[in-house]
């Protein structure tokens, strides 16, 4: 089921999905408007708020004052930053402490953090008591136009990434801007590189706010988080389980960008710092392959830069290990692979035409 409907209006925008209908909500000061929103939502008093340990000293306090002044019983459970948190293990932790605190299958859970927690509330969500209730407040602007939209959930295995998960769309979802002022530069700008992705794939307009928008504008980061959450619904939408290929256009720069995060053991690169370099790579392919005008190719670049993303490799970056991993991820079929590519920024689409020679000239080039 995709949703069957987005409904905007200035207190946030509705998704419909099959029955179930939601709202995201996009504005500064949400923090503190927690308690009464819940205590609108849910007859149930008792919650757990799933948090880590750097984002807990920053909202937990505020968002937990919140809920109790209006008579609401939260469990704060608190887990270590980072995607090692994101295991079978963790989420059996979380949902034991759960079980201590005495939630039921009434109870919800708040997920206030980043996609890490996002990802891991919701697989909890999804689970405790065969499903129950799921909130996502998103602290990262990464988790607030990417992760925390489309109802995927999941943790890591020692097999891979996401292995383990579900779709399980959370019952309300609140972008409070303001959590936005504590992130660290490098964080900030690794969202933008989703937002240029959203905006190449399916948004010219939003291509030229971006390359005038200025950190202090906080209205116009407010409207772009907004356009974002739009965006990805509209192509979530259409193929909610990733089988009509409409989907996958989300993807764009993400075959060589997964490539390098790999490349990098997950160090070298923050994931928007691999997807900026994966998105320039598809873009040479796109201008060989989809006749993307050089012009856009260099200003599209150009963009990546103004956020401060990479857009070459370091010199002695091990590109072959770039390329194993492109072929370790994907599977060819008779030399050619499925490559979201871009005939001009504002539009994508799917292309069988891409060969792995193309993919190696094209991070020879980076
Ligand atoms: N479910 C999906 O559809 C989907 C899509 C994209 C990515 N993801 C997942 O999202 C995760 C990455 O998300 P992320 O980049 O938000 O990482 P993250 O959750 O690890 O957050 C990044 C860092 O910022 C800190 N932080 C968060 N909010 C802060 C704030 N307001 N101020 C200061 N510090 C703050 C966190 O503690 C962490 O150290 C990955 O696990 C990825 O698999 C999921
Ligand atoms: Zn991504």
């Amino acid at each position: 089921m995709g949703p069957d409907a987005i409904e905007d209006r200035p207190s946030g925008i509705t998704i419909s999905v099959g029955r179930q209908r939601y709202r995201v909500l996009v504005a500064e000061g949400l923090l503190k408007q927690l308690g009464p929103r819940m205590g609108q939502h849910f007859s149930s008093r008792t919650c757990a708020i799933v948090t880590d340990s750097n984002v807990a000293p920053l909202f937990a306090g505020r968002a937990r004052q919140s809920l109790i002044s209006a008579s609401l019983k939260p469990t704060l459970i608190t887990i270590p930053p980072g995607e090692k948190s994101k295991t079978l293990k963790q989420a059996g932790a979380i949902c034991e402490q759960m079980n201590a605190a005495g939630l039921d299958r009434q109870s919800f859970v708040i997920g206030l953090g980043g996609g890490v927690i996002g990802d891991i509330s919701g697989f909890v969500a999804a689970i405790y008591h065969r499903g129950i209730h799921h909130v996502q407040i998103p602290t990262t602007l990464l988790a607030m136009v990417d992760s925390s939209i489309g109802g995927k959930n999941g943790v890591n295995t020692d097999h891979g990434k996401n292995l383990l998960g579900t779709i399980h769309h959370p019952i309300l979802v609140m972008d409070d801007i303001n959590v936005l002022k504590t992130l660290p530069g490098r964080e900030f700008n690794q969202g933008f590189a989703e937002v240029i992705k959203h905006a190449i794939i399916a948004d010219a307009r939003m291509f030229d706010v971006l390359q005038t928008w200025k950190a202090s504008e906080t209205h116009v980061l407010q409207s772009l988080v907004r356009r974002n959450v739009e965006l990805k619904f509209k192509i979530v939408g259409k193929d909610e389980r990733d089988q009509t290929g409409e989907r996958a256009l989300l993807n764009f720069g993400h075959t060589v960008g997964h490539a390098i995060e790999r490349a990098g053991d997950y160090r070298k690169f923050l994931h928007g710092e691999a997807l900026s370099l994966g998105i320039v790579a598809a873009c040479a392919i796109s201008t060989k392959r989809a006749g993307l005008p050089a012009r856009q190719r260099d200003t599209i670049v150009s963009l990546l830069q103004r956020f401060e993303l990479p857009t070459c490799l370091p010199k002695n970056f091990p590109r072959n290990k770039i390329i194993s991993a492109v072929k370790f991820d994907k599977k060819f079929e008779r030399g050619k692979i499925r490559f979201v590519v871009t005939p001009g920024i504002g539009s994508a689409h799917l292309s069988h035409e891409v060969t792995m020679r193309d993919i190696r000239e094209a991070v020879k080039q980076l």
